[in-house]
This record gives C-alpha cells, sequence and structure tokens, in this order.
C-alpha cells in the first residue's frame, strides 16, 4: 500500500525520484522519503505528509547523487512518522532500502536480529530487511560479485508475507537491486539509465520500454544493463514490453480533480471497452479467449470476485450472466471469498475484477480458486498487472489510467466489459435468445452516449449538492439493479465526502431503517427499473411523509412529482441501467466534497491500491 520508484543513470536522481512519488500518491500519502547515493554515502532525506513536504527538507535540492530509491507510504506498521518514514538504514548505515508491502514474520525477525545485537529506531516490519541482509551479506565468506545478490536472495527466503523492495549499498554505489513477491513492480528502460516503479503511468514520461517482475525474481541493475535472477539464483531472460500509453492521459486536462476529469472520461472509457469487441454485424469477438461451447456448457457456475466498487460491478454483472447465460452466478467480497472455503471445483468459472489488478485480497481469491481447479478469468484496466499475471484468462477494460481514489470509470467500464462476456458466452453457448442479445448489443453500442448525455445533469446536481452538504447521514435506495447503484453511490458518497450514508433495498426499509428516517434527512433514490418504479416510488413517498428530503435519479416521466430534485437520465435496456444512473450519483459525492472543502482526489486514509490485506 505504498509507492517506490529508483533511478539510475547519469541524471540527478532526487527530482526524478520526487517526480516519480508524485504520481504514486494514490497508492499512499502519509510520509514520503528518498535516498540517495551521494559522494560514498547514503543520504536518506524523508518526513512525515505527503510528497510535496520532501521540497521542504533542507538540503534535498543539493543532492547531486544519480542513483536512488524512494518511497510514499501508507502506514501499516507504525504511525505516519519521520521515523516510520522510508527509506530505512541498517545499523551500519551500509544499505537503504524501501519497501511496498507486509513482512507477517518481523516480530520473529526482529528477535532474532536482537540476538545478534541489532538495534531498531523505526515501529515499522521493513527496518528487519536492510538489517538482515547486512547480516547475511557478512556471515558470507566468498567476496565475488554475486555477494550481495545471495544476501537479498536469502532474505528473501526468510521473509514471509508481500514485498517489494529497491536496495542500494554504499560500497556498489554504481547497481542497484530490487525483488518482488505479491506487491508491484515494474522497471523502466532507457538509455544508460534505468526506472523502477510500482506502476507504469508513473515514469511512463521517462520510458517506455518496461520489464514486468514476476514474483520471486531478483533484478540487478546497473545504468547499462539489468540482469534478472530467480529465487535460486539461476539467470534468466526478460522481454521487453512496448507500452504504448500516452504519458498526459495521465495528467489532469484541465479539470481540478482526477476524479472529475474521470467522471467525464467516461463516455469515452465506455468507447474503448467495447472496442471492436462487439461489431454491428456478427458475433461478440475476445481475441484473448478461446472458450468452447463444450466448455461453457460444462460450468454449472461463475463466481465474481473482487472488492469495493468493483465488486459493485460485479453485482450488476450478476444479472446479465444469470439473464443471458442461464447460469448460476454468486457475488462474493474478495477479503471474504478467501476464508470462507467456497464450493468451487473445475466445473465452476471465477471472475476476478480489479481496476488495480493489485488487490492483495482478490490476488488471494483467485489463488485459491485455481488451487481447487476452477478456470480463472481477470478482468483489469492494468497490463500485465499482478491479477492478469495469476489469471487463466485475462480481458482489460481498456478505461485509461485511474488516478482519483474514488473510482468511477473504472466501474461503467467494468459493467459494460461484463455485459459484452455474457454476451459472447450467450453466443457461443448458442443460446435461443437472439432477439434479446441483438437489442441489447444495440443498446451497448449507444451507451457512450447515452453516459454523455447523462453528464449534462452536473450544474443541477452540485446546485443540490449545495444544499445538503452540511449533514450527517443519507440513504440510497433502490430496487433491484437499482439497488446495486444505490450500493456504489453510498460507497462514492462516504469515501469522499465523510458523510454517513446506508444503501438499501427500498422494500427492505420497513423492516427496520425506516426508524432512522426523520425529518431533513435526505434519501437518494434510483428509480429506473419501469417494471419496479411504482413500488419503490411507493417507498420513497413513505421517506417523504417522514419529512426526507428526496433526490431521484430516473430514466421514467414521474408524474407525481412531490420531490426535492429529479434528475432525468436517459433510458436504456435495465440491465445496462447503472452505467448511466451512476454518473448523477458519482457527480453528487464530488460535489458535496468540494462543498466540504476536501481532497477529492486523495481521501483520508484510502488508498488507491489495496496492495495488503
Ligand atoms: O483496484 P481494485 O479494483 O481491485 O480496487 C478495489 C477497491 O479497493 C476499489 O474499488 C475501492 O473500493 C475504490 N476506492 C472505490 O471508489
Amino acid at each position: 500500500m505504498c509507492g517506490i520508484v529508483g533511478y539510475i543513470g547519469n541524471q540527478k536522481a532526487s527530482p526524478i525520484l520526487i517526480n516519480g512519488l508524485l504520481r504514486l500518491e494514490y497508492r499512499g500519502y502519509d510520509s514520503a522519503g528518498i535516498a540517495v547515493m551521494e559522494s560514498g554515502e547514503i543520504s536518506v532525506m524523508k518526513d512525515k505528509g505527503r510528497v510535496k513536504n520532501l521540497y521542504n527538507i533542507k538540503g534535498i535540492d543539493d543532492l547531486k547523487g544519480t542513483v536512488g530509491i524512494a518511497h510514499t507510504r501508507w502506514a501499516t506498521h507504525g504511525v505516519p512518522s519521520k521515523e516510520n518514514s522510508h527509506p530505512h538504514k541498517d545499523n551500519s548505515g551500509e544499505f537503504a532500502v524501501v519497501h511496498n508491502g507486509i513482512i507477517e514474520n518481523y516480530s520473529d525477525l526482529k528477535e532474532f536480529l536482537t540476538d545478534k545485537g541489532y538495534k531498531f529506531y523505526s515501529q515499522t516490519d521493513t527496518e528487519v530487511i536492510p538489517n538482515l541482509v547486512h547480516y547475511y551479506y557478512n556471515k558470507d565468506e566468498k567476496d565475488d560479485e554475486q555477494r550481495l545478490l545471495r544476501a537479498v536472495s536469502r532474505v528473501c527466503k526468510d521473509l514471509k508475507g508481500s514485498y517489494a523492495i529497491e536496495l542500494i549499498y554504499k560500497n556498489k554505489p554504481d547497481m542497484m537491486i530490487v525483488v518482488r513477491k505479491d506487491s508491484p513492480l515494474v522497471i523502466g528502460k532507457g538509455y544508460k539509465e534505468n526506472y523502477i516503479s510500482s506502476d507504469i503511468p508513473a515514469i511512463l514520461s521517462f520510458t517506455k520500454e518496461f520489464y514486468l517482475i514476476d514474483d520471486n525474481e531478483i533484478a540487478v541493475l546497473t545504468r547499462d544493463n539489468v540482469e534478472f535472477y530467480n529465487s535460486d539464483l539461476e539467470k534468466i531472460e526478460k522481454k521487453i514490453e512496448n507500452i504504448d500509453w500516452n504519458a498526459t492521459a495521465a495528467e489532469k486536462d484541465g479539470f481540478d480533480d482526477y476524479m472529475l476529469k474521470e467522471i467525464y472520461e467516461q463516455p469515452n472509457a465506455v468507447r474503448e471497452t467495447i472496442g471492436s469487441r462487439l461489431p454491428e454485424e456478427g458475433v461478440c469477438i475476445f481475441d484473448d479467449l478461446k472458450f468452447t461451447k463444450e466448455y461453457l456448457s460444462s460450468i454449472n457456475k461463475i463466481y465474481i470476485v473482487a472488492c469495493g466498487t468493483a465488486m459493485h460491478a460485479g453485482l450488476v454483472g450478476k444479472n446479465i450472466f444469470e439473464k443471458l447465460c442461464r447460469i448460476n452466478t454468486e457475488v462474493d467480497v474478495a477479503s471474504e471469498f478467501r476464508y470462507r472455503d467456497p464450493i468451487i471445483d473445475d466445473k465452476t468459472l471465477c471472475i476476478y475484477i480489479s481496476q488495480s489488478g493489485e488487490t492483495a485480497d482478490t490476488i488471494a481469491a483467485l489463488k485459491l480458486a485455481k488451487s481447487k481447479g476452477a478456470k480463472t478469468l481477470a478482468i483489469s484496466n492494468v497490463i500485465g498487472s499482478s491479477i492478469t499475471r495469476e489469471a487463466d484468462y485475462s480481458i482489460y477494460t481498456h478505461a485509461g489510467p485511474e488516478i482519483a481514489v474514488a473510482s468511477t470509470k473504472a466501474y461503467t467500464s467494468q459493467v459494460v466489459l461484463m455485459a459484452v462476456l455474457a454476451i459472447y458466452f450467450a453466443e457461443t453457448l448458442e443460446q435461443d435468445n437472439v432477439a434479446e442479445i441483438k437489442e441489447l448489443k444495440r443498446d451497448i453500442l449507444s451507451l457512450p452516449g447515452k453516459v454523455e448525455n447523462a453528464l449534462k445533469c452536473n450544474k443541477r446536481v452540485a446546485e443540490f449538492a449545495r444544499k445538503v452538504f452540511q449533514e450527517k447521514d443519507m440513504f440510497f435506495l433502490g430496487r433491484g439493479v437499482d439497488q446495486t447503484v444505490a450500493l456504489e453511490g453510498s460507497l462514492k458518497l462516504k469515501e469522499i465526502s465523510y458523510i454517513h450514508s446506508e444503501a438499501y433495498a427500498a422494500g427492505e426499509l420497513k423492516h427496520g431503517p425506516i426508524a432512522l428516517i426523520e425529518k431533513g434527512i435526505t434519501v437518494v433514490g434510483i428509480l429506473t427499473d419501469p417494471k419496479l418504479v411504482e413500488k419503490s416510488i411507493s417507498n420513497i413517498q413513505e421517506v417523504i411523509t417522514r419529512g426526507a428530503k428526496t433526490f431521484i435519479v430516473t430514466n421514467q416521466e414521474l408524474l407525481n412529482n412531490n420531490f426535492e430534485m429529479v434528475i432525468r437520465i436517459p433510458e436504456v435496456n435495465p440491465l445496462l441501467s447503472p452505467i448511466v444512473s451512476v454518473i448523477p450519483l458519482q457527480l453528487f459525492a464530488y460535489h458535496i466534497s468540494k462543498e466540504k472543502g476536501l481532497d477529492v482526489d486523495k481521501p483520508r486514509n484510502l488508498a488507491k491500491s489495496v496492495t495488503v490485506e
């Protein structure tokens, strides 16, 4: 849950490192630091707070070193403080390390090292790493080129948990070593220089050529070279991946915040997700999937497993798979699925949704299903992300980089991709719902325009947000698919406005929660499914009677209009309606957060990628 950057080359390292960290702040931002090789010493500069605070550290501008490592932290062990910030050195000050992940057995390792006379100055799990490297390095009697590599590899054998580690050693100033297990790490290749980062966009302005490091691989970097080793220290070859992304796609494009930019990118994101998979004539195409009718007929259950917003997208996907393919589909939260001994076998298809592709619980849930013989399919936005490398099959949303912590375009593109995937399944299965599928295809192709249209509500939503931004509690209600989008609207509001909210199936209200409805409370109603709108309206009237202010998102003409605000959105097939109805809800959360003067893109206590349990 942290971001790491590294540089080895001929340019001044510190600005490159800080620039990279700024782009990785979505991974955590409670403290930051850099370590640079400086005239035969390792100079560490770090502090509590955001990356930009590094500019206030005296002497940071004077660092001339051209080799360095850097870190932006999201605390797991030890409070955010200067002492707990990375980089961490060993007791001798010869080795410096940054680390992303969690060392689960750090207490045992600390005890082991303490017995050997090592001292610890932070509350972090990370500090055991440089000291262990020092220990094994000095224990090794063979003083050859491989000595440091051997020490790092030996340390990894002791570590339990997840890690992406960068290490520099004072007596080898022209090299650095990196290693990863269950934590993201990429190497960017330049001319006589090399870069390291937790993700590709952070260093995309420096290079387009990347090596993707796999679990338990170690890389040794010099200015001119990158060598890779497996855990037995056998040399391995890796191919360079050319990443054809535009670095400016990751900038704000004139919007105040990444979140608003990403909300407005949705028409295009949806278009990109559909891509060429849904030709106007003929069957749906997935280049990367070669499922046969025989295989799909053998599946008796689909599991969709994910976290947060991705899980909410899964709930919409469940309806679509069940309706089109008639395959029993269950949705589960990855952190629950992985520990509840789910019933899965080789007749189960497990679909994992993750924007980042790095969510620890989702990856663990995927590994569990694989171990039980199920086939696994990953839906991700990040090419080469960990989840896509673990899964049997991977398909991408192609929504472009999502930087804001609050997920928006990832959600809409995930739902679209599941709809297209369900059509692909239904067509491969030769289901007899040809007319229904044909109509749904037309609806999917019309989505970019409808999302564009829905965005026109921005001003009116902002107006309502100004009226209610000081409230403490809100409710989101809906039935059927509208209930799934209520969950997403409520999550958006919580995470960026810090207003408590509950999402409920509208029909459940009178089984308890209606007791909380009192004068002045805001209730958001989502009413899009023509079959259920009347029923939901009755529930909304019940809260109005008890004094609630109502904010209604609908694609229907509502006659009896005693609602505070009605946002009319374009009509679409009910299976797909969340892709359109979520837009006003995203904007609602956004404007409330802005009214409250909060940091929309980096809400408190949250990180973009949850790479620890
Ligand atoms: O990268 P992932 O899609 O796996 O992330 C899953 C959740 O952590 C994520 O959707 C989270 O709920 C968002 N912050 C919600 O906006």
